[in-house]
């Protein structure tokens, strides 16, 4: 019966980051170095540009965490690290870091799924009641996950095309907002009208997937036919009337999801669950039904960050599961 301590870390995008999470629940430390400014100017993240970032600031971010946590090494019960899905180059940092450390200290290595990962960021701000749904929307993911126990995840429904996320930061570049997109939609839709006839594909009956690229094509239309026509679009409305599809889609299908499998809990995950639009309307809609609870951790959990990594990566070790030196980034992991 004594503590556990677990080193988390998480390279697959663009935020070299560490942290250190005891129990699997209390955060001790949670380092996050964003490279965003520098792939600002490309409007996207440049995979090459950021493989050399991490490479720069992995033992940083790494050391910071361990000092700020006031943990030593030999006090640490497992490494977990990233392992997929992400950029290939940037995962490989994280990778080859935490198995070097597992190497040199002897330390029980642990992978983990970057979505298991967002998913376990719930765990360190409330107890995970099962059966529970997951609604997991970041710019590479936007899935529904049933989980009836802990380290067990069903993909009950995904995208078939564009991530919410990536929907986001395409129409905030057609309206000239600055990378990444989706606060500043945010932002804007606040303050504008949903007044824009937009689609909403809510795909076959009972169907669980997502799909946003026919909703990105309508926005892209609207606003060049207007032009066209010499029309002014406010891009408040339009924001607007993007947000309210876009959420139209996801809380309907998450209410239904969780009305079909019965579940305690919906948590929210992801970078796209900062959107103010869609923490409101969740929980408005949420607040009907009986008996299910909705969790929806701080934003600064929400995006990429390694204390999640080490939560999901500490039950994963609990259940025994361990990786060695074959441990490889895996750019196509499956859930
Ligand atoms: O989870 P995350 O940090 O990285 C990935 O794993 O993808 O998510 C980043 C995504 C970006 O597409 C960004 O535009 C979006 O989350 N995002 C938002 C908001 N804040 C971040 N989208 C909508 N509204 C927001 N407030
Ligand atoms: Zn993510």
């Amino acid at each position: 019966n004594h503590d556990i301590y677990v080193l988390g870390i998480e390279t697959s995008c663009d935020e070299t980051a560490a942290a250190v999470v005891k129990n699997g629940k209390e955060i001790l430390s949670n380092i996050v170095a964003s490279q965003m400014e520098s792939h600002k100017r490309f409007g996207g993240v440049v995979p090459e540009i950021a493989s050399r970032h991490h490479v720069e600031q992995i033992t940083f971010v790494i050391e910071e965490a361990m000092n700020k946590a006031g943990v030593s090494f030999s006090q640490l019960s497992a490494i977990a690290v990233t392992q997929g899905p992400g950029l290939v180059g940037a995962l490989l940092i994280g990778v080859n870091a935490a198995k070097a450390l597992s190497f040199a200290y002897n330390i029980p290595l642990v992978g983990v799924h970057h979505i298991a990962g967002h998913i376990y960021a719930n765990r360190l701000v409330a107890e995970m009641k099962f059966p529970l749904l997951s609604l997991v929307v970041s710019g590479g993911h936007t899935e529904l996950v049933y989980m009836e126990k802990h380290g067990k995840f069903q993909v009950i429904g995904e995208t078939r095309d564009d991530a919410a996320g990536e929907a986001y930061d395409k129409v905030a570049r057609a309206l000239n907002l600055p990378y990444p997109g989706g606060p500043h939609i945010d932002r804007l839709a606040q303050e504008g009208k949903a007044t824009i006839d937009l689609p909403r594909a809510w795909l076959e009956e009972g169907s669980y997937d997502f799909s946003f690229s026919g909703l990105k094509s309508a926005v892209l239309n609207t606003l060049h036919n207007a032009k066209q026509r010499g029309e002014e679009i406010d891009p408040k409305d339009m924001a607007a009337s993007f947000q309210a599809s876009v959420i139209d889609v996801l809380v309907t299908k998450t209410i239904q999801a969780a009305k079909e499998y019965h579940v305690r809990q919906v948590l929210l995950a992801g970078g796209v669950a900062a959107n103010r639009g869609l923490r409101t309307e969740l929980q408005k809609q949420m607040a009907k039904l009986d008996n299910v609870e909705l969790v929806i951790p701080p934003l600064s959990l929400c995006t990429d960050n390694a204390a999640m990594i080490a939560a999901a990566g500490t039950v994963l070790y609990m259940q025994g599961k361990r990786a060695d030196m074959a441990l490889n980034a895996n750019p196509g992991l499956e859930l």
